[in-house]
């Protein structure tokens, strides 16, 4: 039977960078996942008798909003919902669903790479038919609407077993469980050179993939182990786990450490990756080498062509603004356009389906290409092995080539995690109340507050992060997050430019050193947010 349920709205389900996250905790408030996936299926129109994918990265919490979603798309009259088994799916894997089934859209249940578990987070995010994020207007909509919202519509029927896979009924819609994996993997089985990464592997060359507790472990052993023919035990960590096992799964240096310290500080190993809680992050290093998420787009957009998906050459590149300027140069000697977008996957949409951009990448250990709509850890894993195949040189031999042959972007990261928002603001402002005294200060040619026009649907996106610009190309970048659920964080993007190979090997942070004072003595880093020092630097 369907029910119509009264609800009073909540006043802070406003989507970030990437969904609604919030902590468990307020999740768990009466009818705060219900009112926002009314808020959703409200602002949407024509989807009656349509497919609804759902699927989330297995975080706790997730199996709960899993089947409340199901009975939601029935009572709200979709036809037909796709649902991985055991309620999961990759965000890259469920782009690839949406698309592949020419589905209405989807729910993706996650809170990416930020910790689980009862104290962790949870996070819904909708995805538009073409497999990509919603963009702003539909985002926007669903906020207004989760300010209004009076009622929602559910079933009273029973959860699904989502360990079977196969069909069941509710209401007269079908929920049809597949397997999370089987379509992803043919995927990339269609864009990469199987046959050559398996001849990688018989020769002996030793990889490790840490699936940190989250959704790729079931991926990467299909794929990695089972058709690849990778030993067994490459894949650690591949269970997902609710609460990811205590990692917090977010694929950087620090978090990610165990994996860098074996294979970069060792001898073990030829190659490392790893991926975030819902799988749509890589992190790529080898031996002796951490390859920045910057310089893997840049050298994915040199050698994209080795894989045989990509073998016709590539449209163009597209990368988040903070992320550094490495691929602007390998599409300048490729004669392609490199687009800079603000943060943020669904800002690459437009360009995927335009046919102007074939990769694309963020500096937050995000990569992907149009085979889906989102950011794609194990496709860049694979992307890498398949250049790593074809050409049978190291990581570190790739990577100082490329720095060799087109300069290098020394780049880092500073993270201010948690602290006040009001100081967050206060700082922002500050700097934004400065930019035409800036420029002309230490070198700064450009001092502005990035805004981006979409070239496809014109619309207009502003005050996406406050960027200095130096005269040799350095670049200092300040934005707020929008991800994080507990105060605020500032991130600062530091960058340099040097074309001169022998002054490749200096260490980034050295590299940086005068920048990185720069960045914090210019705003008051100090003074108006208390910290001496970032939390994170990656
Ligand atoms: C962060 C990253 C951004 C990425 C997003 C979702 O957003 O910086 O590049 O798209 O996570 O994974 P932020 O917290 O900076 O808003
Ligand atoms: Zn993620």
């Amino acid at each position: 039977m369907i029910l119509t349920v009264a609800t009073t709205p909540f006043p802070d389900q406003k989507p970030g960078t990437s969904g609604l996250r919030k902590k468990v905790k307020a999740y768990q408030q009466k009818n705060y996942a219900e009112n926002y996936i009314q808020s959703i299926f409200d602002s949407l129109e024509g989807f009656a008798g349509t497919t609804l994918v759902i699927g989330g990265d297995g975080r706790y919490f997730n199996a709960e909003v899993i089947q409340r979603a199901i009975r939601m798309a029935a009572a709200n009259g979709f036809g037909r919902v796709l649902v991985g088994g055991g309620g999961l799916l990759s965000t890259p894997a469920a782009s690839h669903v949406i698309r592949h089934y020419k589905a209405y859209g989807g729910l993706v249940l996650s809170a990416s790479h930020n910790p689980g578990g009862p104290d962790g987070d949870f996070g819904i995010k909708y995805n538009i038919g073409n497999g990509g994020p919603a963009p702003e207007k539909v985002t926007d909509a669903v906020f207004a609407r989760s300010k209004a919202i009076t009622a929602y519509k559910t079933t009273d029927s029973a959860d699904i077993d989502l360990n079977r896979l196969g069909d069941n009924k509710i209401e007269g819609m079908t929920v049809r469980v597949i397997d999370p994996v089987t379509d992803y993997a043919a995927l990339m089985e269609s864009l990469f050179d199987f046959a050559a990464i398996r001849a990688l592997f018989a020769s002996g060359f030793k990889m490790k993939f840490d699936g940190m507790g989250a959704i790729t472990g079931p991926y990467a052993t299909e794929i990695l182990e089972n058709r690849l023919g990778a030993p067994k035990g490459t894949v650690i960590n591949g269970t997902p786990l609710p609460d990811f096992g205590g990692h917090h799964p977010d694929p950087n240096l620090v978090h990610a450490k165990e994996l860098c310290d074996d294979v970069m500080l060792g001898t073990a190993y030829d190659f490392g990756a790893a991926s975030d809680g819902d799988g749509d992050r890589n992190l790529i290093v080898g031996r002796g080498v951490y390859v920045t998420p910057s310089d893997s787009l840049a050298i994915i957009a040199a050698n994209a062509a080795l894989a045989p998906g990509y073998a016709g050459g590539i449209a163009g590149i597209a990368r988040s603004m903070p992320t550094s300027c490495a691929p602007d140069r390998v599409a300048a000697k490729l004669g392609l356009k490199c687009y800079e977008t603000p943060t943020g996957w669904k800002f690459f949409g437009n360009l995927l389906d335009a046919g102007l951009a074939t990769v694309c990448g963020e500096e937050s250990f995000g990569t992907g290409s149009n085979h889906v709509r989102e950011k794609d850890g194990l496709w860049a894993v694979l992307m890498w092995l398949n250049i790593l195949a074809a050409t049978r040189k190291s990581v570190s031999d790739i990577v100082t080539g490329h720095w060799k042959e087109y300069g290098r972007n020394f780049y880092s990261r500073h993270d201010y995690e948690e602290i006040e928002t009001d100081a967050a603001n206060r700082l922002m402002d500050g700097l934004r109340g400065k930019l035409g005294a800036l420029k002309g200060q230490s070198g700064i040619v450009t001092a502005d507050d990035f805004a981006y026009d979409d070239p496809v649907d014109g619309s207009h996106t502003a005050k996406q992060g406050v960027r200095l610009i130096f005269g040799d190309g350095s670049r200092i970048i300040y934005r707020l997050s929008g991800t994080g659920t507990a105060g605020a964080t500032l991130r600062v993007y530091i960058e340099r430019y040097v074309a001169d190979p022998a002054r490749h090997g200096t260490e980034t942070q050295e590299a940086l050193a005068d920048l990185i004072a720069l960045s914090r003595s210019l705003p008051d880093i100090p003074g108006i947010t208390g910290r001496q020092a970032p939390t994170v630097i990656t």
